[in-house]
């Protein structure tokens, strides 16, 4: 798996987010939809930004019975995204299902990335609400190996995970890491943050980078910045 920077385009509507990436005449950054504007703007979306020559990370995290998320997957694939994701606390046969769905008739699919637990989800609320009484830690290592062993590629995390990822479910096995932020930059509401080059050197495969890039005065200088700090 390549390293890249994927630059979170979290824009409310169809006209912010193609004139932000307007703004980029030579290269075409891999970028991620979420649920806001998917939601928001439909399918139709995500064909238009691909075919401007992007890659996609479609960020859905879908979490369903087997047979709805197969078929859901099934679409997705359909709309020729590169990297899709879910949450693993569906189980692995919802996983297994999903990679069923996600596979073309050629073989081919998007990578699929599983979501452990979210950041937001600290322990009192994963034992309070979730009447999970484990450590957090081994929660979320639990379910990446749970993601592995359904044959998903890898799983989004904290980059302060993904060195312990990779040592438990293998180097191959990809870590894709929000939080990241230049060192002289502002952290925002993101607590643990790393800057590219930290990233880098502890092993992401993939940075997801908001805020940093799309708020700042120069976006493609700050995505320039971010690719050579964490790709070289
Ligand atoms: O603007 P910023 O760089 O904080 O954006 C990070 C992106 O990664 C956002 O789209 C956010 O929803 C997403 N994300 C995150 N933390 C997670 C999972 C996803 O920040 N644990």
């Amino acid at each position: 798996m390549g390293k890249d920077v994927i630059i979170a385009c979290d824009f409310p509507n169809k006209e912010k987010v193609m004139s932000f990436l307007d703004l980029f005449t030579e290269e075409k950054p891999f970028v991620k939809i979420g649920m806001e504007l998917f939601y928001g703007a439909g399918p139709e979306i995500v064909k238009e930004i691909k075919q401007r020559g992007h890659k996609i990370f479609l960020d859905l995290k879908l979490h369903d019975i087997p047979n709805t998320v197969k078929k859901s997957m099934a679409v997705l694939s359909g709309l020729d995204v590169d990297m899709t994701n879910l949450h693993a606390a569906g189980t692995v046969r919802m996983m297994e299902a999903a990679i069923e769905g996600l596979t073309r008739e050629d073989g081919t699919r998007p990578i699929l990335i599983a979501v452990t637990q979210l950041t937001s989800t600290d322990q009192e609320a994963m034992e309070n609400d979730l009447l999970i009484k484990e450590p957090i830690d081994k929660v979320v290592m639990h379910y990446a190996e749970n993601a592995r062993k359904a044959g998903l590629d890898g799983v989004v995390c904290s980059p302060l995970e993904a060195e312990k990822v990779h040592s438990v479910c293998g180097k191959d096995f990809v870590t894709v890491t929000p939080g990241v932020r230049f060192a002289d930059g502002d952290i925002g509401d993101q607590k643990r943050v790393m800057t590219p080059e930290q990233a880098k050197l502890i092993g992401s495969d993939y940075i997801v980078v908001g805020r940093p890039i799309t708020g700042a005065e120069d976006p493609v200088a700050a995505y320039r910045r971010c690719v050579k700090e964490f790709v070289g």
